[in-house]
């Protein structure tokens, strides 16, 4: 009697080890108790996925808002010139707005995964023209339902300068200005923000960044917020400075969104590296619920099975939340007990 009594007790701390169906409280649901956002970046056409129950089972069970992974970019949703093809981010929007969820969308100007026909020559003013016809037409089949918009992606250099990009080079910096005052106009409901990797400390960069978003409130530019993409790896950040960098930000008036949070360590992990990246994803989440202008914040993805990463950065994988057969990480119950903490302390 006494093993049987072992043998079931053992048995279910395996499968609530292994499986959040044991009665616990999702992220999305204590997330809300906290007054945050805590999403996702949805796969592409996730509804075609093989075991597409099972990832849309999680995601809507643990996330109250998503981001289009890819199917809300250029090259998916504006194939020719004079043609749109909305239905692959329509069914993105249709799974949010049915499970309840907030919709992020990526992105209006970004100079990766553009369409064939923008590469020819243009003229500044026949590329300012394209870029207004698509930031209205694309803000506008979605207005109301996308709330967020990264109106302009990663246009700022490594080093600090405007990046050289079909943008810059043809129609000069004022393409930024442009871009938020189009969308603005095209839905004046959705907030507007500039996001970007590497801008998550203090460095040559994030101050670019941050003088550039400075100039831009000066002029009375529509921005609202700032999206820091926070793809790290197992070294984490300099924490104080990510925290001072929040605050600086802040600061102007910003509203603050992690929009792609992913932590890659190298490949075959062990347990002391899934529970360092544990750690990390915890600091993060911890520095971010102390500050009241960070808004929500987004994973890009939610189980390593399908994240960019393995295929980008040669001997990384695992950065995500849940491993690639649906099972919480550790880094989702340390994300999940700093949820809490910040409940009973209140917010
Ligand atoms: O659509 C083609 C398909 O037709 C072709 O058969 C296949 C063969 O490789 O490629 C498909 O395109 C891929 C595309 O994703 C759509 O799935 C590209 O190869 C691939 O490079 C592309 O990667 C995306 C990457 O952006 C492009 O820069 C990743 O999935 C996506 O996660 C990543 O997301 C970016 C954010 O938008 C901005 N911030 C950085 C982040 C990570 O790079």
């Amino acid at each position: 009697m006494k093993r049987l009594f072992i043998m079931t007790a053992l048995l279910l701390s395996v499968s609530c080890f292994t499986s959040t169906e044991c009665g616990e409280e999702s992220l999305r649901s204590i997330a809300d108790k906290v007054g945050i956002y805590i999403g996702y970046a949805s796969a592409n056409s996730f509804w075609f996925l093989p075991d597409a129950s099972k990832y849309t089972e999680v995601a809507k069970r643990e996330f109250n808002i998503l981001t289009p992974e890819n199917q809300m970019k250029w090259d998916s949703i504006h194939p020719e010139r004079d043609r749109y093809n909305f239905s692959y981010a329509d069914r993105h929007v249709q799974f949010a707005l049915e499970n309840n969820m907030l919709v992020h969308g990526h992105t209006l100007v970004w100079h990766n995964q553009l369409p064939f026909w923008l590469s020819t020559q243009w003229t500044k003013d026949e590329l300012l023209k394209v870029l207004e016809d698509h930031i209205k037409t694309v803000v506008s089949h979605f207005k109301g339902k996308v709330k967020i918009w990264d109106v302009v992606n990663e246009a700022v250099s490594d080093t600090g300068t405007y990046r050289q990009t079909i943008w810059y080079k043809t129609i000069g910096p004022e393409y930024i200005e442009k871009a938020f005052i189009w969308a603005r106009e095209a839905d004046p409901e959705a907030i507007l923000i500039y996001n970007d990797y590497n801008i998550e400390t203090i460095n040559p960069k994030s101050n670019f960044t941050y003088q550039l978003i400075k100039e831009l409130k000066e002029n009375d530019v529509p921005i609202d917020g700032v999206g820091f993409q926070m793809h790290i790896d197992i070294n984490g950040v300099n924490y104080e400075s990510f925290r001072n960098n929040l605050k600086r930000f802040a600061d102007l008036g910003l509203k603050i969104y992690i929009t792609e949070m992913d932590v890659r360590i190298p490949k075959n992990a062990t347990h002391q590296d899934l529970q360092k990246q544990a750690e990390i994803y915890a600091k993060i989440f911890e520095i971010c619920l102390e500050n009241p202008a960070v808004q929500a914040i987004q994973l890009w993805g939610f189980t390593d099975k399908y994240s960019w990463v393995p295929g980008f950065f040669t001997g990384y994988d695992h950065p995500l939340i849940f491993d690639r057969d649906y099972n919480p990480k550790p880094a989702y119950f340390a994300i999940k007990e700093v949820l809490k903490k910040r409940i009973t302390q209140g917010n």
